[in-house]
């Protein structure tokens, strides 16, 4: 009889045969796949488990500080907190190409987290010899190419592939067997809140995929506020968990408006949510016309920037769920 129990048992006698005394570095990125990893491996070896979170500036509004503050204060996991904003903004300045914004937030990715895997090592007994990932078994079936053919890879998925191999580390991926929803189960299980493991996906590449033409500090604080608006209406609502994902994009285009006795000229803000399993294929959720009317309303009224508010009607196939 097989229960989440004795997955979080059997993982942890594996985790600590792969690792004996040896130290392990996870890279966290904020979303619930990375954060269990780590709070697994936390309970099977303890402080030879150093956490890096590289904060790329792309985060959703309060993020950063929730992850910080999870395993801070709340799991007392070591943790080191990266802020590289600076660093991967600057590289993204005139970047419009969604496939060249993926690559170079990956290079960044993997500077960053190098030069911290260098410092922890100067600090402690050494390099770590382990990498852990918060892999999940759709990203490994993902990234399987079909033999006799090219692979056909339809995003290039921002992770620390590459990584492991060049900095010589062993990878611990615990949740490799795992699809999402058992992901969210175990972490039920280690005692990580609701609000915290229900949570939706967000890409590793965050908003800056969700911001199509050349991003700025000036565009990320508005579909920041936007965002934050939009899913505070589906909470609300009660429909965050019924929704796989929800977010806001800022489009690069601008359209005359009207305000009080004045003509506005400003961006339009798309506002997107799907129903999946898997993230693989996903169907538009047919939210109700007075939902998205006050939806649009609130951040037309609150957001600086937006004039116009459009709702997105495809499901993918044919569409993606990201916009880039
Ligand atoms: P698409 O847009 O390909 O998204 O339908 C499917 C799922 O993958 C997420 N996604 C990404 N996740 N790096 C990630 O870590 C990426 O570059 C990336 N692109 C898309 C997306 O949010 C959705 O959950």
């Amino acid at each position: 009889d097989w229960t989440m129990a004795a997955y979080r048992a059997e993982m942890i006698e594996k985790i600590r045969l792969q690792v004996g005394k040896g130290r392990v570095l996870c890279g966290l990125s904020g979303g619930v796949d990375s954060s269990v990893a780590a709070v697994l491996i936390h309970e099977a070896i303890g402080d030879q488990l150093t956490c890096v979170f590289v904060d790329h500036g792309l985060m959703r509004a309060g993020e950063a500080e929730q992850v910080v503050g999870l395993f801070r204060e709340h799991y007392n996991i070591p943790l080191v907190h990266v802020d590289a904003s600076e660093r991967f903004l600057g590289e993204l300045a005139g970047v419009t190409d969604p496939e060249v914004k993926r690559k170079t937030i990956g290079r960044l990715f993997i500077e960053v987290f190098e030069e911290e895997a260098r410092k922890i090592a100067g600090k402690g007994e050494g390099p770590a010899e382990f990498l852990a990932q918060g892999t999940l078994y759709p990203d490994v079936i993902e990234s399987v190419s079909f033999s006799g053919g090219p692979s056909v890879t339809i995003k290039s998925h921002h992770n620390v592939g590459g990584l492991p191999e060049r900095m010589n580390m062993k990878l611990v991926e615990p949740l490799r067997e795992l699809f999402k929803d058992e992901v969210r189960a175990l972490g039920r299980e280690l005692g990580l809140t609701e609000a915290f493991v229900a949570r939706h996906p967000f890409p590793g590449p965050g908003l800056a995929i969700r911001i199509p033409g050349e991003i700025t500090r000036e565009k990320l604080d508005t579909l920041r506020a936007a965002d934050a608006i939009y899913l505070d209406e589906i909470r609300k609502a009660g429909l965050y968990d019924k929704i796989w994902q929800a977010f806001a994009v800022l489009l690069p285009v601008r359209t005359v408006g009207v305000m009080g006795d004045g003509r506005t000229y400003d961006s339009v803000c798309g506002l997107r949510a799907v129903t999946s399993v898997d993230g693989m294929t996903a169907d538009f959720f047919p939210f109700d016309m007075n939902f998205l009317g006050r939806a649009a309303t609130r951040i037309i009224n609150e957001v600086k920037g937006i004039n116009r508010v459009v709702y997105d009607v495809t499901s993918k196939p044919p569409g993606t769920i990201e916009w880039e």
